[in-house]
């Protein structure tokens, strides 16, 4: 085995609630801003909505079966704060919360571990109403979520995430679009404060009620390359990309405790300086025990992490990228340890390939994805080799989903949706991953 992993290192898959759940209007679940983006905006490709996704509401039991068929050591998905709290706060719905249960069970009677997100860009509407990431009341909201999920799942849970990509929310608030579809630049970087002391507030509660699980928070990195360093246009565009609209927006504040002096003057001379309360900084930066990775790509000149108005409908990887540049990720790990001086273990909390949807029998010789995915493992490894605490990978996704504005056009999955009869099957991808699951690693 060429390149073979760390003994106890994880093989994942990764899901999220709105993504896949469906059953979006039952037992009592509470809309969430991507239901309502979805139905009344009409901001999705071909107006999909997340209404019934993957039905994995109905059908966890079996796509946990899949799962070990293949030898997933551990799913990676996020609960719906929408179907446990349909307002967002106060009364809790009684079938949300036994969903939770039994999809926890089935994946410890599978001997799969749980990476649990507490939110995925699916904010219950009845605070968004409210105002959202924009309201200050959304650190004790959340928070008082985080206690619940704590107090129900508390033994079940071996890894949480409390926020899955910030950035998303920046999207939402200052691009419109995202759900909830406002173009705000202001309020979007209050937002994303607000949401970043919701973490550190949520950590600080996590260590107060000693759990035997670990705590960490998810950022995507899309690091920004200048093919020609000489070119001063050129290279203002990346850093801008990297620390004014991109990883360097969390990472600085979390894991260095404040945010950078590029962003703060960007800040300044743009009057979008967000509302602080004293010791934020500080609860903010608190000690986790992991830090996510999500990865997909390096991003070369004029591309950008951030959607160009031409580039609706295209999901939650929106960008239009010339070339693929999976040795990023060797760059980007090096980064987070001597940039950021990132010590925590670190997880691949995502990485995958998409497929524009089209025939069948192609989508399913996924050769593409395994190309891509073998080539990121690669480089992986090779950080792994020069010391760089890397514990696992979670391949995105388990199954094609509802790809956000791209709605079921682009396919992600290790097994093939066929989104009206709910038939899943499996890709060529999926032997490959299986194969690499049970020698730990790669050819
Ligand atoms: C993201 C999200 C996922 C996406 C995936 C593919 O990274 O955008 O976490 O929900 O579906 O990345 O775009």
């Amino acid at each position: 085995m060429a390149f073979l992993f760390p003994e106890n290192f994880i093989w994942g898959a990764a899901t999220a609630a709105a993504q896949v759940e469906g059953a979006a209007s039952e037992d009592g679940r509470g809309l969430s801003i991507w239901d309502v983006f979805a139905r009344q905006r009409k901001t999705i490709e071909h107006e999909d909505t997340p209404e019934t996704a993957c039905d994995q509401y109905h059908r966890i039991e079996e796509d946990v079966l899949r799962m070990r068929a293949i030898g997933i050591q551990s799913y990676r998905f996020s609960f719906s704060w929408s179907r446990l709290l349909p307002e967002g706060t106060g009364r809790v719905n009684p079938a949300g919360v036994a969903y939770y249960h039994r999809l926890l069970r089935c994946l410890h009677e599978n001997g799969i571990s749980a990476n649990a997100t507490m939110h995925h860009w699916d904010l219950p509407y009845a605070l968004a109403l409210k105002g959202g990431f924009g309201n200050r009341e959304i650190v004790d909201w959340f928070g008082d979520y985080a206690e619940l999920l704590f107090d129900e799942y508390g033994e079940m849970v071996d890894y949480w995430v409390t926020f899955n990509e910030p950035i998303a929310t920046y999207v939402g608030y200052g691009r419109g679009l995202f759900a909830p579809g406002l173009k705000d630049e202001k309020y979007a970087r209050q937002c994303l404060h607000n949401l970043l002391v919701c973490h550190g507030e949520t950590v600080k509660r996590f260590r107060r009620r000693k759990l035997p699980s670990r705590i960490g928070i998810v950022v995507d990195v899309w690091h920004h390359y200048t093919s020609d360093p000489s070119n001063e246009e050129a290279v203002r565009a990346a850093q801008r990309g990297n620390e004014l609209e991109g990883y360097g927006m969390f990472l600085s504040p979390l894991f260095l405790g404040e945010y950078s002096p590029i962003l703060r003057r960007y800040w300044e001379e743009n009057g979008l300086t967000p509302a602080m309360e004293p010791g934020d900084l500080v609860t903010i930066a608190q000690p986790i025990d992991f830090y996510g990775l999500n990865f997909y790509d390096g991003l070369f000149d004029g591309n950008s992490q951030l959607p160009s108005d031409t580039a609706e409908k295209k999901g939650g990887n929106f960008q239009e990228r010339d070339r693929h540049y999976p040795q990023a990720v060797y760059d980007v790990l090096h980064m987070l340890v001597k940039k950021y001086h990132i010590s925590v273990p670190i997880y691949i909390t995502e990485n995958g390939f998409r497929q524009e949807d089209g025939d069948k029998d192609e989508l399913l010789r996924d050769n593409g994805r395994i190309a891509y995915c073998s080539e990121v493992l690669r480089w992986v490894h090779r950080a792994i080799q020069d010391g760089i605490d890397v514990r696992g990978y979670y391949l995105w996704s388990l199954l094609d989903n509802f790809e956000w504005t791209a709605g079921y056009t682009a396919r992600y999955g290790l097994f093939y949706t066929d989104f009206r009869t709910q038939e899943r099957i499996p890709k060529k991808s999926a032997s490959w991953y299986q194969r690499v699951i049970q020698h730990n690693g790669l050819e």
